[in-house]
């Protein structure tokens, strides 16, 4: 199926989109971005490529990075990992603090803030350089060496980041951050900060569309079976409280950022990027989760 023309007759169908959402404003830097850019990538497991729109152009990733830190730190960690960090749906938002108390400093699942900056504590105990060590992973699994932080948005996160460190402040009391706060907090907003454009960011995931072996390289990233648990985990926690309302209309695993980005994994077919940085108020891109809800259906292909 030549899925470049559908591409472009789902976009028409959206029809007047213009005062739909904002673009994330709570991060300064994200609000220079262009509200109207639009694009998309899909990669086959055989190295079929079709994209429309803005697919070429770098944007900001954001939560998206939290998995690739999860499928590094599941390496690391195995089985140990989950004794600091769940596997449940959060149904609250990506930082929200509430259950955090309750939970005695455990975070519901490693995609909620406070959840990926336990992963953050865990790549930074291991490593002695965190950051150069994860972004040359990164690099690995894409295959493509370009792929760098943005210092320019990872400080201007750090500038406004008062809610992450009181989530990372309330771990420490718990004992669930072991390592300098400061020194956590930094590796969380570059791991944040990361850019890639749709076509990247769609190659970059396919490792989990094969159960762990990346197809270009043959190389296997993670087992069969911790790739079908973070897969797993993205269908239930990908998009915070709005994880129920993406698997019910779209019907894959995947994950967002406030970026605008959305990643979509159809095992054993394909990896699907869409970047569209007008968010909902759930922190989601609105034309990305519909562009894929209409794919989805359009194609009638879903895991479901
Ligand atoms: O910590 C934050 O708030 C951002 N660096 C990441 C949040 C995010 O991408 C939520 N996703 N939709």
């Amino acid at each position: 199926m030549n899925y470049n023309k559908l591409f472009e007759k789902i976009y028409q169908s959206l029809g007047n989109t213009e005062n739909l959402g904002q673009v994330a404003s709570y991060i300064p830097e994200l609000k220079n971005v262009n509200p109207h850019k639009f694009g998309v990538h899909l990669t086959t497991l055989n190295d079929k490529h079709y994209s429309f729109g803005d697919s070429d152009e770098k944007f900001s990733i954001q939560s998206i990075a939290k998995v690739l830190a999860l499928v590094l730190a599941y390496q690391l960690e195995d089985e140990k990992l989950w004794e600091r960090v769940g596997v449940e749906p959060s149904g609250t938002p990506f930082n929200s603090l509430v259950q955090l108390e309750y939970d005695k400093g455990i975070p519901r699942n490693p995609l909620i803030n406070a959840g990926a900056l336990v992963i953050s504590d865990i790549l930074v105990g291991h490593f002695e350089d965190p950051k150069k060590h994860f972004i040359e992973f990164v690099r690995k699994v894409s295959g493509i060496s370009g792929i760098d932080y943005s210092s320019r948005i990872a400080d201007s996160e750090k500038s406004t980041g008062y809610t992450n460190a009181a989530l990372a402040n309330l771990m420490k009391s718990f004992g669930n951050i072991r390592n300098d706060i400061d020194t956590v907090l930094d590796f969380y907003f570059s791991l944040c900060s990361i850019e890639m454009t749709c076509r990247e960011l769609s190659r970059t995931f396919l490792f989990l569309a094969d159960y762990g072996v990346c197809p270009y390289s043959k190389e296997r990233m993670i087992s069969t079976s911790k790739s079908k648990r973070i897969n797993a985990i993205m269908q239930l926690c990908g998009f915070y409280d709005e994880a129920g309302e993406f698997s019910f209309k779209v019907g894959l695993p995947g994950k967002s950022g406030v970026g605008g980005g959305i990643i979509a994994i159809h095992p054993n077919k394909y990896s699907i990027a869409v970047w569209s940085p007008r968010l909902n108020a759930k922190g989601n891109s609105i034309l990305g989760m519909k562009f894929l809800e209409l794919f989805t259906t359009a194609t009638k292909a879903s895991i479901f």
